[in-house]
């Protein structure tokens, strides 16, 4: 092919190709301006050539297309800038519709290096090349990541609601079966610690009796027969009479005072199992508090000062005993938690159908670990024997059944606010049962 066809031939290409093809001189003239640039720009190529770059376009990136450029003839070797980094040379519309979501015709640009025939770099050819279609494209890819990440977030949210009402669940159900445990164990327990306790009654009496007649016995001692003394005196001697005496007494004092442990062990196992008394009368949470408080004075008087902010109460529909348990094994707990010297702060008041009393201690507060098993039956933290681990189940079972709850705040090392929220009028089937 001669070179004049040559030519003839790239014009024609260069003319007919939907991409913008122009070059510059070294000074920024325009040698070259095809018909996708003249179309686009709305500037005949006509008008260009001959013309500095930059005078016919101001709005161009002069300083950053003066870089290009040096680099390009410098180099001796082509560059390439993508829409991703800039997202056009030449601000030219688009004929995409509006909602895809670019504003401009986004282009892919390359600068070639135009040599002579020593090899130097006389002028630089640009390409323009629209890549609208794939700009929207990757837009729309980016706003339905976003959209399914949005959608992520909010399974995400669902599933831990999820599981919490699953653990809610678990926890009713635990309660229910252990309570149904706890029921038949106190059932069982009660026959046996009836007739023990009746039985260590008649025990006492009795060795009240034989101690009065082992006094009659000594009391005449001295007129029996001398070798009659000696042996009494060798057995009394071997049985250490005295001490035994004593003892008698202190062990008898010792079993009452464990059976009447056991006692209450098994009032609360029944309390926890919904045994005993159910009727619900109106009473008046201020009395029933400070009545507790008489009868935990001793509990507390030593480690904490009561402080009362009581508000305005109306009397609740309640079984009045329970709820006295609950408010006695809350200031217990208050007054349990607290090392040395606190305060103990009970606040109560009316929020809408509802009331509430809290009760707050200053003492060692609750591990977060911790926090979900202290209403678990038998969880204490407390020595062997101090502690049965059953107050706060009972009691949230006791609030349950009126139809309240009870809620928790602890700081480890602040303290803790138990708040107990009753309703004024309790639902039905507690009013009920
Ligand atoms: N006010 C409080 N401050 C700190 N810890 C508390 C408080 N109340 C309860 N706890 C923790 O919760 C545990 C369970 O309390 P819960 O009343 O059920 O049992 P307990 O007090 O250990 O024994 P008891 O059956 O004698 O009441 C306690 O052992 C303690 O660790
Ligand atoms: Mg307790």
């Amino acid at each position: 092919m001669s070179a004049m066809a040559a030519d003839a031939l790239g014009s024609f290409i260069a003319d007919r190709v939907e991409v913008g093809v122009f070059a510059v001189d070294l000074d920024f003239q325009i040698t070259l301006w095809n018909r996708f640039m003249a179309t686009h720009s709305r500037h005949a190529a006509a008008d260009v050539l001959g013309k500095n770059l930059f005078e016919c376009f101001p709005e161009l990136p002069r300083n950053w297309m003066e870089r290009k450029v040096r680099h390009v003839q410098a180099l001796r070797n082509y560059a390439f800038t993508s829409w991703t980094q800039r997202p056009y040379l030449f601000r030219f519309d688009h004929n995409r519709p509006i909602t895809g979501g670019v504003d401009a015709m986004r282009q892919n640009c390359t600068f070639l290096p135009v040599k002579n025939a020593v090899g130097e770099v006389e002028q630089v050819c640009v390409t323009v090349q629209d890549v609208t279609d794939t700009a929207i494209a990757q837009e729309q890819v980016e706003r339905s990541l976003a959209a399914l990440e949005r959608e992520k977030a909010e399974q995400r949210k669902l599933i831990r609601q999820l599981e919490q009402a699953n653990n809610q669940v678990m926890q009713s159900e635990k309660l229910a079966s252990i309570g149904q445990l706890a029921a038949g164990v106190a059932h069982e327990i009660n026959n046996p610690i009836g007739f023990v306790n009746s039985n260590l009654g008649s025990l006492a009496g009795y060795a009240n009796e034989l101690m009065t007649v082992l006094d009659a016995y000594t009391g005449i001692h001295d007129q029996l027969p001398a070798e009659v003394q000696a042996t009494v005196a060798q057995q009394i001697d071997g049985i250490d009479l005295a001490y035994l005496r004593d003892d008698l007494a202190d062990l008898i004092a010792e079993s009452r005072d464990g059976l009447d442990r056991v006692k209450r062990i098994v009032q609360d196992l029944k309390d926890f199992s919904r045994m005993g008394e159910t009727q619900t009368q109106p009473a008046d949470l201020h009395h029933c508090l400070d009545s507790t408080l008489n009868v935990v004075a001793n509990e507390i008087k030593y480690k904490a000062d009561v402080v009362k902010c009581y508000g305005e109460l109306p009397d609740i529909q309640c079984v009045a005993s329970q709820l006295n348990q609950v408010f006695m094994n809350l200031l217990v707990n208050a007054a349990q938690a607290i090392d040395g010297r606190g305060t103990i702060t009970i606040t109560t008041g009316r929020e809408g159908e509802q009331v509430f009393v809290a009760v707050r201690d200053t003492g060692s507060g609750i591990a977060p670990d911790k926090l979900n098993r202290i209403f678990d039956p038998f969880f204490t933290t407390k020595p062997v024997g101090t502690g049965t681990g059953l107050g706060l189940s009972v009691s949230y079972s006791i609030v349950e059944r009126h139809g309240g709850r009870i809620a928790v705040d602890s700081t480890v090392g602040e303290g803790t606010e138990f708040t107990v929220w009753l309703p004024v009028r309790p639902p039905e089937p507690a009013a009920a049962a």
